[in-house]
């Protein structure tokens, strides 16, 4: 079992695949940027290693991350091996969804039921000017083709302030025609711009009550680990729910663990690379050794993401599409 020093049993394992994205969002990269080389990235030599090394360990639930997963050539490939691992039950995605539709049927077949889509308005001209990309309608046909193989649909939306504040109760009507659930997620300043971002104004409070103010909502229990809070409008087929992930109320029952595409592994979104995987297999490292290095990293986590972060000045330079979300 992987148990960290604050006695969390740690069986979710987010894993970014690239660092590559066919978007620009604003709140995510700078407008220009130097993507890794093939070589830099984890191969899918490497990751399945990693994978059948962690899963007898208690990690059931895998999230594939980017940048943007579609990104990576040979994907689905890399899916279906990695649902072979024994213990692995629950592999999901979260992806933009633009590259997706030629893959999801593939992936429905493979048993993967969970994607969590990018989707930060309900409008075409907005969509590109958060994005840099006019190609809203490939998301909303990726939108339409999960619900269609009846895969349990989440969308991510990064609440920006005076871009996107004033369609939150469009987002709420969505779950009256769509058996999704919407999570507003509170902006955090991972924008690469060493620009604190637009967070602050908007954090879960405020969005909340903007929501209660077109809607009445009833509160779902939040299952440990989870990063939503989600609610229910009577009458709704789906949910709504908020994403306290600058506030990071949701710290304390954390069961995460990430590696980015480079292999490094952070035992916080907020916190430091802790260690390289990548370059201990590459140096000939046998499986106990990486799996006692990673319990030593885990040994040493943060009860939360605000000490994690701590007087890191970096945090600000990074970005979430080379951090992997
Ligand atoms: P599931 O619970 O499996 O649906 O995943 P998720 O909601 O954690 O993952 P997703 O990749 O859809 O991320 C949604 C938002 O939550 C993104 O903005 C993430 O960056 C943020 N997020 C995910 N994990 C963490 C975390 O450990 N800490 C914080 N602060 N934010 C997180
Ligand atoms: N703040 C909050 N969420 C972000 N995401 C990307 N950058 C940020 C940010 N700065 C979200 C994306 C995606 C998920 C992996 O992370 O919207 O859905
Ligand atoms: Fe790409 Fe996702 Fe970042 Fe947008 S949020 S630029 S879709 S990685």
């Amino acid at each position: 079992m992987l148990i960290d020093n604050h006695h969390r049993s740690i069986s979710y394992l987010r894993l970014s695949v690239t660092d590559r994205c066919n978007l620009r969002c604003s709140y995510c990269m700078p407008a220009t940027i130097r993507f890794r080389n093939r070589k830099e990235l984890l191969s899918d030599e490497e990751i399945i290693r990693l994978a059948a090394v962690l899963a007898p360990e208690g990690i059931n639930k895998v999230r594939i991350t980017g940048g943007e997963p579609f990104s990576r050539r040979g994907l689905p490939l890399l899916l279906e091996r990695l649902l072979k691992i024994k213990g692995i039950e629950t592999l999901s995605l979260t992806s933009n969804g633009i590259l997706a539709l030629p893959y999801l049927e593939t992936l429905a077949g493979l048993g993967i039921r969970d994607i969590n889509l990018s989707m930060d308005t309900l409008q075409k001209k907005r969509f590109r000017e958060i994005t840099g990309s006019d190609t809203f309608h490939l998301v909303w046909k990726a939108f339409e083709k999960c619900l269609h193989l009846k895969m349990r649909l989440r969308i991510n939306t990064v609440v920006m302030a005076g871009i996107n504040t004033d369609e939150l109760r469009d987002f709420a009507l969505l779950t009256a025609l769509y058996p999704v659930d919407v999570r507003l997620i509170e902006e955090m300043p991972f924008n690469g711009k060493s620009d604190p971002g637009r967070h602050s104004s908007w954090d879960h409070r405020r969005i909340l009550a903007e929501l209660s103010s077109c809607a009445e909502l009833e509160e779902r229990p939040r299952l440990p680990g989870a990063t939503a809070t989600n609610y229910k409008v009577k009458g709704h087929v789906g949910s709504i729910g908020i994403i306290p992930a600058y506030s990071r109320t949701f710290c304390g029952t954390c069961n995460r663990l990430r590696i980015t595409s480079t292999g490094a592994i952070k035992t916080c979104l907020y916190g430091d690379d802790v260690l390289n995987v990548r370059d201990l297999m590459r140096s000939g490292a046998s499986d106990s050794a990486l799996l006692e290095r990673i319990n030593a990293a885990l040994g040493n986590r943060h009860l939360n993401g605000w000490e994690a972060a701590g007087n890191r000045q970096n945090a600000l330079l990074e970005n979430m599409s080379a951090i992997g979300g």
